[in-house]
């Protein structure tokens, strides 16, 4: 079977799928995305996806390339046509082919390009047993984080080195020295008060969907939430740290730099919180909880 690919209202075989040289998203980054995990064949919270997709085109000055239930549709269809049980959607839209000019182009046609691929989230609950490492990074990314730009070098950089560091992910540090979030997630922290910590939403941060689903499903459930800035310092002091992100799902954090955080083992409430998200993720996808595969 061949992957699948739509592009432009095409569904083309993976390896013949094509924008053109001088696409904007290619020559300017000029385009936002969406990342959205597939739990048993369909999608995970797609509405506060497509909502934040909404956002992100306004705050660009992008109109809707398609009505947002084509969009559904298609990301739908494109899941459907890969076979994709468990993974992800990726849908990026560009302001599309036009003559190399700064200013916006008057007559292009907007670029819609998404793909699908299958994960295994055995892979993913193997991580969460055991917990992964961080390292700090200063956060040189540019003042407009909360659009989900395809912009995303300065992610790709410290990505890059988080991993020849054997970092599984670089947690980015404002110039006042404290956390933003990660290269493709969300920050988090369980204070010595038992306070669920992640820096509240500003255009400093992306506001992850997984980052709006976890507090939600703590809160529910009682667990006590601070949205408020925090340090490095403060985080290897922790109980507990864990990121959050549409790939990662909940992931417990042992080490920040050469720092242990607590006893250096996932601890309880990032464990508690995986699985009150899983219960979410079996909700909204109709999923058996085992499935998930969280
Ligand atoms: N990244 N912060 C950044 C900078 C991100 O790129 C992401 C997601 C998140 C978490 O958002 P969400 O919970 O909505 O996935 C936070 C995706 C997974 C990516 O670019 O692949």
């Amino acid at each position: 079977m061949f992957r699948i690919a739509y592009v432009n209202g095409r569904y083309l075989r993976h390896d013949h799928a094509l924008v053109h040289v001088e696409d904007r998203g290619f020559q300017f980054a000029d385009g936002v995305y969406e990342v959205c995990a597939v739990v048993g064949g369909a999608l995970v919270d797609a509405g506060p996806h497509l909502d934040r997709l909404d956002r992100s085109l306004r705050e660009v000055r992008m109109p809707w390339p398609m009505s947002r239930s084509a969009m559904l549709s298609v990301m739908r269809e494109v899941v459907r046509r890969n076979r994709v049980r468990d993974g992800s959607i990726y849908l990026q839209i560009t302001r599309g082919a036009a003559r190399r000019e700064f200013a916006f182009p008057q007559d292009a046609v907007q670029s819609v390009v998404m793909t699908a691929r299958q994960t295994s989230h055995n892979k993913s609950l193997a991580l969460a047993e055991v917990g992964v490492k961080v390292i700090s990074l200063p956060d040189i990314r540019w003042a407009r984080r909360d659009i989900k730009s395809v912009a995303l070098l300065p992610n790709v950089l410290s990505k890059q080195q988080a991993k020849q560091a054997g970092a599984y992910e670089a947690w980015l540090v404002d110039p006042e020295g404290y956390v933003t979030e990660g290269s493709s997630s969300n920050a988090w922290i369980v204070d010595r008060d038992g306070n669920i910590v992640t820096r509240s939403v500003s255009n400093a941060i992306l506001s992850g969907i997984t980052r709006w689903a976890v507090l939600e499903v703590a809160r529910r459930a009682g667990v006590a939430v601070v949205e408020r800035k925090f340090s490095v310092p403060e985080a290897q002091a922790a109980r507990e740290a864990f990121l959050t992100s549409s790939t990662s799902f909940v992931l417990p954090i042992v080490q920040i730099d050469e720092e242990m955080v607590g006893n250096g083992h996932p601890g309880p409430m990032a464990g508690q919180l995986r699985q009150l998200f899983a219960q979410h993720v079996a909700k909204e996808t109709g999923a058996k909880l085992a499935r998930t595969g969280l």
